[in-house]
């Protein structure tokens, strides 16, 4: 696998290969960036990973600083799953001057959710993944669905934007006992993370509740929340949203079936969760 922090070097790289499979990631790989590996092999050749920890993207009082960084243990892991560039830049190598262009995901999707509880969140998470395409110029893209806001709002501005790179969308790794595996899981005291799989349990039990007809969201939201909320988390939302869109979905939509997930965050202890269940 051959490591390359410079973009010029990076373009020497992979100039001429038409079938790019890129997995964006700010490293401390876990099983769940490894199945993503694995999906991007079977959409194109050669694999691209990148690991970097985007600055853009963390609030002021977020864990920028402590941000779990495990780059020789990653690079062992991507060697064994046949990865051909690992792209890894400094924060000079991928910020050369201050970035003033920025990528604005629209106000009804980056600002509501996570966007809500993470102002400027989505801006820089797009921004840098428009570069890091830039850079790799992949034709195909995988994302989680774990961060399920992140890869609607990247699939959109794929679109939007024209992009020649397919976004493709990856199930939740889990533990076996629900929890979705995340790189801060590792903030988790034993005790939290014998309690994390409550988050899980609980998009279970909404999904399950629409599933067997029971329509009134606000009441089945306030119910996990509470449930939540009682075991010692501080919930941020529990919440039932359209697939399409993510926006609350309407009577009429309840009553037509149409597809939804619900998605949530919720801090244990002084870590922040986030997972969600299609229904
Ligand atoms: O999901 C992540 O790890 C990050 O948000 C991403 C997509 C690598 C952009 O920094």
């Amino acid at each position: 696998m051959k490591i390359i922090s410079s973009i010029e070097e990076l373009r020497d790289q992979l100039r001429g290969q038409l079938r790019t499979a890129f997995v964006p990631t700010m490293g401390n790989l876990h099983e769940g960036h490894l199945s993503l590996m694995r999906l991007a092999r079977t959409h194109g050749d050669p694999v691209v990973a990148s690991i970097f920890v985007n600055r853009l993207q963390f609030g002021p009082n977020e864990d920028f600083d402590k941000y779990p960084r495990t780059f020789q243990d990653d690079v062992e892991k991507l060697e064994k799953e046949g990865v051909y560039v690992l792209f890894a830049p400094t924060e000079k190598d991928m910020y050369p001057e201050p970035q003033e262009y920025r990528v604005q995901p629209p106000d009804d999707l980056g600002n509501i959710l996570e966007g809500e509880f993470r102002p400027g969140f989505f801006t820089g998470v797009t921004t840098v993944v428009m570069k890091l395409f830039s850079c790799v110029q992949p034709r195909v893209a995988v994302f989680g669905k774990k961060d399920y806001q992140q890869l609607m709002i990247v699939r959109n501005m794929a679109r939007q934007f024209a992009l020649p790179t397919e976004i493709i969308a990856a199930e939740t790794f889990r533990a076996e006992d629900g929890l979705a595996l995340s790189s801060r899981n590792r903030y988790l005291s034993d005790d939290e993370r014998s309690e994390a799989p409550a988050l899980y349990q609980a998009l279970d039990h909404v999904a399950s509740a629409i599933r067997s007809g029971h329509l009134d969201v606000p009441a089945l939201e306030q119910q996990a929340m509470s449930t939540l909320a009682q075991r010692g988390w501080q919930p941020d939302y529990i919440s039932i949203r359209k697939r399409i869109n993510l926006q609350a979905p309407s009577a009429d939509d309840l009553a037509q079936g149409t597809p939804l997930v619900v998605v949530a965050a919720a801090k244990l202890g002084n870590t922040r969760l986030i997972d969600n269940l299609e229904v």
